[in-house]
């Protein structure tokens, strides 16, 4: 069964075809990262009017990618459904892939499939996969918007096992590169600091609460405490490669702790890694290394940890016959 995807959620205009779930035919992302670098983040009415531009030319481009060309026009006949992520999102921004999504099907006769954009981000793991994977999965999801422990036992059974009280760890990334003044988006900055920083210069508190709940805003707040007391050396290269590595550290250790955890309470046979935040390579390494005896997945592709339609076409492939 051959889906398109249209994912168009926050700052990402994206159109894939996907095959059965897994194979992916095309994958077509225009970034506005470059827009949203001068202001530091997503501005909203931006975001929304650079969808309304970039969608058909994305669309079409992402048939050309999978050669699925018939007389210079897509050949939609080769078009088994049209997914869409749903919620959650930027209102603007999701209106422009979902009235898109919606004409398409209407016009071309095809169902439509609503995806939510974290079940997406979950299901990323089975893209360009060989194998099968074996149930139940630990996912750990770790976004701009989203940080999530979920142990799904089968296609569409998502139980929550925790999630962030205040901010997920990729809004952290970006508003500490913002304190440290390396940019957006911070988690890359961050990370290609840290590889020069020592991670034991300084020790930020790591979230400890009890049960499978995250919470980053203490840790936020503890660095732009940390730097207000040092701001002499804010000029120092070092300096803020220590505190980058320092930070990211506190970070790996609170995801990390929680996943171990889970692994112990419920045995899964595999532990996922999604979202934004999962194309952090200390972060994989960590989760690698502590968590034994279950196999460990994370994106194939940089380009399916952040936000991208070929994980909505596979995720409205398995998810389709269960109410989202
Ligand atoms: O999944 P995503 O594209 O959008 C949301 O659904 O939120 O995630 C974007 C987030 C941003 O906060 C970004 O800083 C973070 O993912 N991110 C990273 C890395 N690459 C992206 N965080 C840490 N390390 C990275 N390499
Ligand atoms: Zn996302």
């Amino acid at each position: 069964m051959i889906i398109l995807g249209i994912e168009s959620s926050c700052d990402e205009t994206a159109v894939a075809i996907v095959e059965d779930g897994k194979r992916v035919l095309s994958n077509t992302v225009a970034s506005q990262m470059a827009k949203h670098a001068a202001t530091g983040g997503v501005v909203p009415e931006v975001a929304s009017r650079e969808h309304m531009k970039a969608i058909l030319p994305v669309l079409r481009q992402s048939f050309e990618e999978a050669d699925l060309m018939k007389g210079g026009q897509p050949d939609w006949s080769k078009i088994d459904a049209i997914a869409v992520t749903k919620e959650p999102g930027l209102v603007g921004s999701l209106l422009v892939g979902q009235i898109t999504a919606q004409t398409l099907a209407f016009v071309h006769e095809k169902p439509l499939i609503e995806v939510n954009h974290i079940h997406g981000h979950m299901l990323a793991n089975w893209l360009d996969i060989e194998d099968e994977v074996q149930f139940p999965v630990l996912i750990l999801t770790v976004s701009g918007g989203h940080n999530e422990l979920v142990l799904m036992r089968d296609f569409g059974q998502f139980e929550v096992l925790g999630e962030s009280l205040d901010d997920a760890a990729g809004e952290a990334f970006d508003k500490v590169a913002r304190l440290l003044g390396v940019g957006y988006p911070g988690g890359p900055a961050i990370e290609k600091l840290a590889l020069h920083g020592n991670k034991e210069a300084h020790a930020f508190p790591v979230s400890d609460l009890e049960d499978y709940n995250f919470s980053f805003s203490g840790l936020k707040t503890a660095v732009l405490y940390y730097l207000q007391k040092h701001e002499e050396r804010m000029g120092d290269p070092n300096f803020l490669a220590d505190t980058a590595a320092c930070f990211q550290k506190a970070v790996i250790e609170a995801l990390v702790q929680k996943v171990l955890l889970a692994v112990d309470e419920y045995c899964p046979k595999e532990v996922h890694l999604t979202g934004g935040v999962s194309a952090n390579k200390a972060l994989r390494a960590a989760i690698q290394e502590r968590a034994e005896g279950v196999t460990f997945r994370h994106p194939q592709k940089m380009s399916y940890c952040t936000d991208n339609a070929a994980m909505i076409a596979g995720a409205a492939y398995f998810l389709k016959d269960i109410a989202s």
